[in-house]
C-alpha cells in the first residue's frame, strides 16, 4: 500500500502513521522527523532549517525533495508499502513525487485528507509531548503517560516541540492553508483521495482509515 497522509498541523498524521505502521507494516516516511534530524548536526544548513521550522516557514522544495529522494532510491526497502507524512506540501513537491515514485514504479494509491476544526488542533498542538528517545506522541489531555514526563515505551524524556508555541503555531496554519491545501485539488484530479473526519477520537479515526484501506 502507498500513500500520503495530508492535513494540516495538529490534525493527527505522525498518530495515524503510528497506526499504519503496526497494522499494515508500512514504512514511515515524515519529512518533519528528517528536518528534525538535520538541525541536531551543527552545520550552516542545520542552523537554517532550525530556524526556518522555528518560524514555521517551508523548506525549500528542492531540499525537502532530494531528500525524499534520496531516502526512495537508497535509503529503505519500500516493498512492504510505504506512507509519506508532511510530504507533499506544495503542488511542486506533488509533481516531483509522482516523478520519483515514476522512476521506481510505485505510484501513490491511495491520499488520507484529515481535516479537523482550528480550535481542536490548536489544543491538540499546544498540548502535544514526543519522547525524545523514541519519538513516540503525547497528550497532556488525551494521551497521558503513565508517568509525568517519562515515555511509557522507553522511558525516555518527554518534551514539547519548539515550533508548538502560539505565534509559530499561527504561521504554520497559514503557510498550510496557502501553499499545501492546493494539493488537495491535485489529487482530487487523480481519482486518489479520501477525506477523514479527524475532529474525532484517534480509534474512531482508525476504524475509519481501516475501512478505507481494506
Ligand atoms: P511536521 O513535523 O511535518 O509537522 P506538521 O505537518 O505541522 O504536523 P505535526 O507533526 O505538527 O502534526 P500531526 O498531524 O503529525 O499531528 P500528531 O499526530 O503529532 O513539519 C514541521 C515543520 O517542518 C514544518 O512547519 C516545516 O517547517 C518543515 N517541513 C516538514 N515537511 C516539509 C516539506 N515537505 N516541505 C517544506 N518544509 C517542511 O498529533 C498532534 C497531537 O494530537 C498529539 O499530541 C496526539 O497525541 C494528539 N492527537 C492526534 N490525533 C488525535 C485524536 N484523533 N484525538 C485526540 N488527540 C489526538
Amino acid at each position: 500500500m502507498r500513500v500520503v497522509l495530508l492535513g494540516p498541523p495538529g490534525v493527527g498524521k505522525g498518530t495515524l502513521a503510528g497506526y499504519l505502521k503496526e497494522t499494515y507494516h508500512l514504512v514511515h516516511i515524515s519529512t518533519g522527523d528528517m528536518l528534525r534530524e538535520e538541525t541536531k548536526k551543527d552545520s550552516p544548513l542545520g542552523r537554517e532549517i532550525k530556524s526556518l521550522m522555528t518560524q514555521g516557514a517551508l523548506i525549500s522544495d528542492e531540499l525537502v525533495t532530494k531528500l525524499v529522494k534520496q531516502k526512495v532510491e537508497h535509503g529503505l526497502d519500500l516493498t512492504q508499502g510505504f506512507m509519506f507524512d508532511g510530504f507533499p506540501r506544495t503542488v511542486n513537491q506533488a509533481q516531483d513525487l509522482d516523478v520519483i515514485l515514476e522512476s521506481v514504479k510505485a505510484p501513490i494509491e491511495v491520499v488520507l485528507n484529515l481535516d479537523a476544526d482550528l480550535d481542536v488542533l490548536l489544543k491538540r498542538l499546544t498540548g502535544r509531548r514526543v519522547c525524545r528517545k523514541c519519538g513516540a506522541l503525547y497528550h497532556v489531555d488525551y494521551k497521558v503517560p503513565a508517568c509525568e514526563g517519562i515515555c511509557d515505551l522507553c522511558g525516555g524524556e518527554l518534551y514539547q516541540r519548539a515550533d508548538d508555541n502560539a505565534k509559530t503555531i499561527q504561521s504554520r496554519m497559514q503557510v498550510y492553508h496557502e501553499s499545501t491545501s492546493p494539493i488537495i485539488a491535485y489529487y482530487a484530479k487523480q481519482g486518489k483521495l479520501k477525506k477523514i473526519d479527524a475532529n474525532l477520537e484517534a480509534a474512531d479515526v482508525r476504524r475509519a482509515v481501516a475501512a478505507i484501506l481494506k
